[in-house]
């Protein structure tokens, strides 16, 4: 496979490969008993039977509160989840992924029939993350703001363990859901009847041809970042007192907002094509003082970026997931006197920083590649705490975070300071994990 199209492979089942990727490429005539992704799901569902599947709760001392937010109608709608320090003390009520449509949407994503979308709703659509929702924002405090941009494939719900992981530690994090075709499913509403009775209007994952793979990838980072900005300017309006109707109408008051916002301390962090919107967004954007980019898709970044970023960037890479071109690429943002941090988790996959990774029990998670040889906990603690310390350092914040500082620059047991092409150099085992995308 050329190096591309096996990269193109990588990001598509890089987001959530809970079955084959090869269906993608290649779909076999559907043969139900025989198919080998039939077994894995399975799998699945014997472990989400087996009550394995546990999103951490996150480690620092602020209880977190989980809200979604819309605002506008049709496709000029912003659309985010809220995970922020609450009053109540954790309630661990707030339902991961709330509409069966998700379900519908990944199955598509995944190329199976629609009849695995109702499977994976039944076993997953009950299940919840621990944040109290709805819970009254904590007072008395103005907190440091993070955005952070999904996945392809992938929508606002499933990186709760770092969005609470950092509200935990005194965030507000707003995970956007992008409307440019590359979530795998996601809703507006029309106008204020659709709005009143809740007709929601879907959207799908956009396949694409491969023509026009690289034109449309580069159209959806664009607009990605433009959704981010418009995320944050839609939550600093209500920060300084404009007020902003939710039209999803829930009992959180977005009132509490007022002036709760830290409007000098943001950052943008997002996973794989979210990555990739990171850096985008920093280009355009000089409200987001720094970014973090987590195993970023660096196929739709676009070269003219290269100098254009002043501020800090910190990319924390799975084991697995980029190519030599790739880390080149990323090394191309050490420009002179810009400061730049890159981190390799040892043992993890491209997987490592989304949900999915907690959901499934050990065997089957390494097995479809949700899990590398790392445990999923240590790999997100440290994904969390190597943040928290890069935002300190760069927000100017007055916390602790500093007592993390050693792991910006790779020192720790399971890090690797530089790319996971150092990995490769330092230790050739780690090449040969369980789960290659190509073995499968
Ligand atoms: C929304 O849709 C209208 C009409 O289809 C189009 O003109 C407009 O550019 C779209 N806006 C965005 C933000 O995509
Ligand atoms: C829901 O919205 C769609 C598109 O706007 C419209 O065609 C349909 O009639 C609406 N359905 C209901 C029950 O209001
Ligand atoms: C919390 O900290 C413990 C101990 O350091 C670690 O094992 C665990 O994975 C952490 N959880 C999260 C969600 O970071």
């Amino acid at each position: 496979m050329a190096p591309r199209k096996l990269h193109v492979l990588f990001c598509l089942f890089g987001c959530l490969p809970l079955v084959l990727p090869f269906h993608w490429q290649d779909p076999p005539p559907f043969d139900f008993k025989s198919s080998a992704w039939f077994h894995k799901i399975q799998a699945v569902m014997s472990t989400a039977r087996s009550g394995h599947s546990k999103i951490p709760k996150g480690n620092g001392s602020y209880p977190v509160g989980c809200t979604d937010l819309m605002f506008g109608y049709a496709n000029e709608s912003v659309f985010l989840r809220l995970y922020y320090p609450a009053q109540d003390p954790d309630r661990l009520d707030t339902v991961w992924i709330p509409n069966k449509e998700y379900f519908f949407g990944l199955s598509k994503f995944l190329g199976t029939p629609q009849f695995i979308g109702n499977i994976l709703s039944f076993l997953y659509g009950s299940m919840t993350t621990p944040a109290s929702w709805n819970s009254p924002l904590r007072t008395g405090e103005k907190y440091p703001l993070v955005i952070f941009s999904h996945g392809l494939g992938a929508f606002r719900t499933i990186y709760s363990a770092i969005g609470i992981g950092l509200a935990s530690y005194g965030f507000i994090v707003a995970t956007v859901e992008h409307r440019d075709g590359s979530a795998s499913a996601t809703y507006y509403f029309e106008d204020q009847v659709a709005a009143k009775v809740e007709n929601r209007t879907w959207l799908y994952l956009k396949m694409l041809k491969q023509e026009e793979e690289e034109k449309v990838r580069k159209q959806q980072v664009q607009q990605r970042a433009k959704e981010c900005s418009q995320a944050l300017s839609a939550i600093l309006d209500i920060g300084h007192g404009s007020p902003k109707e939710n039209i999803l109408g829930s009992y959180f008051d977005v009132k509490q907002l007022e002036g709760a916002i830290d409007e000098d301390k943001i950052a943008v962090f997002g996973h794989s094509f979210g990555g990739a919107t990171v850096i985008q967004a920093l280009s355009e954007d000089q409200r987001f003082k720094c970014g973090v980019s987590l195993d970023p898709w660096m196929y739709p970044v676009s070269e003219e970026l290269y100098s254009k970023i002043p501020q800090p960037l910190f990319f924390i890479n799975s084991a697995q997931f980029q190519s030599p071109k790739d880390i080149m690429k990323m090394k191309r943002f050490y420009q002179p006197g810009k400061e730049r941090n890159m981190i390799t988790i040892k043992g993890s996959v491209h997987q490592n920083f989304a949900d999915f990774t907690f959901v499934t029990g050990k065997i089957v998670g390494t097995r479809l590649t949700l899990k590398g040889e790392i445990d999923s906990g240590v790999a997100i603690d440290l994904t969390n705490k190597a943040s928290l310390a890069f935002l300190q350092r760069h927000l100017g914040l007055h916390k602790d975070f500093n007592q993390w500082d050693s792991l910006v620059e790779g020192k720790n047991k399971n890090l690797i300071p530089g790319s996971p092409s150092d990995v490769v150099n330092l230790s050739p085992t780690l090449q040969s994990s369980p789960g290659s995308h190509t073995q499968n």
